[in-house]
Formats: structure tokens, sequence, C-alpha cells
């Protein structure tokens, strides 16, 4: 059955501590934690001011139709969990032919996001403020996305933490369900030993098989990020892993 319903806006902006997070999410092993305290003034300013234009509410356990927050209808990808949102930036310029849509929990980063997506009239973005996880189980059709992209999700090295990799059955579950045939899920990470585990698990779904050739399935590339940046500097191989449906 279904978890609680996601948070709305309002919510959001109120539970700052992660006690009251958890609380209000009500999922032990989640793959985040709430680290931030309140906003700064400016970072509520953006996240209010551009919301309206970029946001989509989830506050209800029903189905979302995303393509109606978009002004043209045209193949979605889901860019999960997007950090400070370079990647999505780069993605939705590189094929302004797909609608992207970022999932993220980290909330004051999203406002700067937003910011970006009106300082460079991108119209092919919007985003949601929520656990992932949740999300798809309650709100994404079925066979509705053509790519689910999720790059550098937090490795959680320590074995007593990796029932919270957001790369686990119940996450493919729903991604496979959600992928239309010939989808694709892209992962990437530096993170050998999660690498390994995300392939171990992604043998028990024999609907989506490995794809190893190029170009890219999706005529993407995956830019430079951050968390790229920081493992190459630790001297981390980086893999990417791609999955056709
Ligand atoms: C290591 S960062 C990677 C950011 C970005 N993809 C990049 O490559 O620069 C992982 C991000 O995933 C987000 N995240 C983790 N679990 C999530 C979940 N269940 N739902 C949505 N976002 C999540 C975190 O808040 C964080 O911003």
């Amino acid at each position: 059955m279904h978890q609680l319903p996601l948070l709305s806006k309002i919510q959001l902006l109120h539970a700052v501590t992660e006690t009251e997070i958890e609380t209000a999410y009500g999922r032990s092993n989640r793959s985040f934690v709430i680290r931030e305290g309140r906003f700064t003034p400016a970072q509520r300013k953006a996240f209010e001011q551009y919301w309206p234009a970029y946001g989509i509410d989830t506050d209800e356990l029903q189905a979302l139709d995303l393509q109606q927050y978009f002004s043209v209808q045209q193949p979605l990808v889901l860019d999960i969990g997007f950090g400070a949102g370079d990647s999505l930036l780069s993605l939705a310029k590189q094929r302004p032919d797909l609608n992207f849509v970022g999932v993220e929990v980290y909330r004051p980063g999203i406002g700067a996001v937003m910011q970006r997506l009106h300082q460079q009239e991108i119209n092919n973005v919007r985003l949601i403020n929520a656990d992932v996880v949740p999300l798809l189980e309650n709100c994404i059709a079925s066979a509705s996305i053509t790519g689910v992209l999720v790059w550098f999700p937090d490795p959680w090295p320590k074995k007593r933490h990796h029932k919270r990799r957001l790369i686990r059955p119940n996450f493919l579950d729903q991604v496979q369900r959600i992928l239309q045939p010939e989808g694709v899920l892209h992962l990437a990470s530096d993170w050998q030993p999660y690498v390994v585990d995300m392939q171990e698990q992604l043998a028990a779904y024999p609907e989506l098989k490995p794809f190893t050739s190029a170009p890219h399935p999706l005529a993407i590339s995956r830019p430079d990020t951050r968390f790229q940046q920081r493992g190459l500097r630790l001297g981390h191989e980086l893999s990417d892993l791609i999955y056709l449906r």
C-alpha cells in the first residue's frame, strides 16, 4: 500500500528538522538526509517567486499529468536528484525537443535553479520537490516516461547504510513500470562498490537490458558536475550504466 501523501510546499517550507521530515514522510531508510536549516530570506524569495512558473505541486495521492505543465507536449525525461541543477540545464539545452522533470528533496537549491531557468529562458524544464520513491509509486503513470536519469546518487558507503541507497528494488520496480518501451534508464556513479551493486540488482530486471553501444540512446551527453569533479579528484573511476526497456 501507499505511504503518506507527498508533502505540500507549505508543509515542506516549515518542516525543517530531519525528525519533522521523517515524521511527515513516514518512510524509514530514505536515500537522503535533510541537512539544511531554514531557508535564507533570499532562498525563500526565489523559491516563492519562481515556483508558480516552474514547480509542480505533489501534495495529494493522485496521478500527475506531467505534460499539462509544459507548453509543448513532447517526450518526458526525469532527472532524479538534480542537486545544483547543472546537468538539468545542460540537458534542457541539448534537447529542446524533450521535456525534463527534475526531482529533488533539497529545497534551498531549487530557488537558484529556477532563477537560472528564468534567466536562460529555458521552457522545457519543470521541478518537483519530493522524495522520488513515493512520487513514482503514487503519481506517475505506467509507460509514460522516455528517460530516467540518476546521476551520482548518494553512495551510502557504510554497509549499515546500504539500505538507504536509492537504487533498490522498490525504486527499480517503479522505473521498470513507468518507462515506455525503448525508454532509457541511465545511472552514473564514481563509487565502484555501488556500481557493482546496481549491476547486480538490475540483473533481476530482464525487461531492462544493458545498452553498451554509442551514441547515447537519448542523444545526450552527461555534463561535468561538481560530483563528477569530486570523484575524479579522489581518483575514483566513473561508470555510466545505461539500460533500455
Ligand atoms: C550526490 S547528489 C548528485 C546531484 C546531481 N545529480 C549531480 O550529478 O551533480 C544526490 C542528490 O540526490 C538527492 N536525493 C537523494 N535521495 C533522493 C530522493 N529519494 N528523492 C529526490 N532526491 C533525492 C539529494 O538531495 C542530492 O541532491
